[in-house]
């Protein structure tokens, strides 16, 4: 397995509903070195439903992360070795999701605030198998937004053995703010991430939130051992490209052209397909591969307006593709 800390420069955000298997799939073909994440995917349902369905995943996307929601330190240690023994390559808690299911659930961004019981879970999951396991946390929650607060949380955590550490930027309103606005009104505050790198230099610290260019990226990498991009990732996929091939060193890697990507998705989806999957599962993911491109809006309006009809099938990427000039 390659260690952590050459793998983690940029890693493409766990993201509900929208970084699943087929998304993972995708945008491997863009980042060949991106870290990808998956979804949450909580203790409670690995340990106590379909945990082989739920954790399918291509051996492309290595390396993988398999992100867990929970608080029970037993019931995340079952899932954390449910994971290992699937093949990812790090198991990481999430403690910076701020929907009410999940503080219903006392997990995600709450935990913020139990920094004991996010180790005791770290320590568990850690006995069970090799496999690094990680923390994505937020920068403060509520009204527990100092740096004191930040600092104690991950030194908790370090002191139960917790070396890697993913920040998002902002603090998680509990109360009053949705998932969604609790990803843009709470300012962004690298500086609170930067300094964090400052106090610990033996940790490795990723920097999360709103991500949108390379120029972004070099810039904090100056600072941090990586960057994690979310909503950029997905919005505009082709962006990773560039980042590609201005972080890593590619002597035989040319990036695909977009063209070419979906053609490498052909043989993907017909094998998804005929194992069950319906083309729009796969197909929403791609929607903005040509974002910014001449013939964009009509890439995507014959997919949305296409994949979803009974029987639809490869055909209608074909179509779609026929409707982009050729040297998209
Ligand atoms: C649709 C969506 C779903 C998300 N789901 C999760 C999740 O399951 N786990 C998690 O830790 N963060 C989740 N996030 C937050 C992202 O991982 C990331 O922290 C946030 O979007 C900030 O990064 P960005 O500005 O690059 O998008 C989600 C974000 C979006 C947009």
């Amino acid at each position: 397995m390659v260690g952590y800390s050459t793998t983690c420069k940029v890693s493409i955000a766990p993201m509900m509903d929208w970084t699943d298997r087929h998304c993972r799939f995708f945008l491997r073909l863009l980042a060949p070195s991106a870290r990808l994440y998956t979804e949450m995917v909580t203790a409670a349902a690995l340990t106590h439903g379909d945990a082989e369905r739920l954790l399918q995943f291509d051996v492309v996307e290595h390396p993988v992360a398999l992100q867990l929601g929970g608080s029970d330190p037993k019931m995340m240690a079952d899932a954390a070795k449910l994971g290992a023994q699937a093949g990812y390559d790090e198991i990481n808690i999430n403690v910076g999701c701020p929907s009410d299911r999940v503080q219903s659930g006392q997990f995600g961004a709450c935990l913020m605030s139990s920094p004991d019981v996010v180790a005791s879970c770290f320590k568990e999951m850690s006995s069970v198998s090799d496999v690094p396991v990680t923390v994505k946390t937020r920068i403060g929650i509520d009204d527990q937004i100092s740096y004191e607060f930040l600092r104690e949380f991950i030194a908790i955590l370090h002191t139960a053995g917790c070396d890697t550490f993913i920040v998002h930027a902002r603090v998680a309103i509990l109360q009053g703010l949705s998932p969604r606005e609790n990803r843009s009104v709470p300012p962004l505050h690298y500086d609170r991430v930067y300094e964090l790198k400052r106090e610990f230099p033996d940790l490795t610290i990723v920097l999360n939130g709103g991500i949108v260019s390379t120029e972004q990226v070099l810039s904090h990498l100056e600072t941090v051992d990586g960057v994690m991009i979310g909503r950029q990732a997905y919005h505009q996929p082709y962006f990773l490209t560039e980042l590609e091939a201005v972080l890593f060193d590619h002597k035989d890697w040319q990036a695909p052209s977009r063209h070419e990507v979906i053609e490498l998705m052909i043989p993907y989806i017909e094998r998804q397909m005929s194992a069950g999957t319906e083309l729009k599962n796969i197909t929403r993911h791609l929607l903005g591969l040509y974002a910014g491109q001449p013939g964009a809006r009509a890439w995507r309006r014959h997919l949305s307006e296409h994949t979803h009809l009974p029987g639809a099938g490869i055909e209608v990427l074909q179509e779609a593709l026929a409707k982009l000039p050729k040297a998209a």
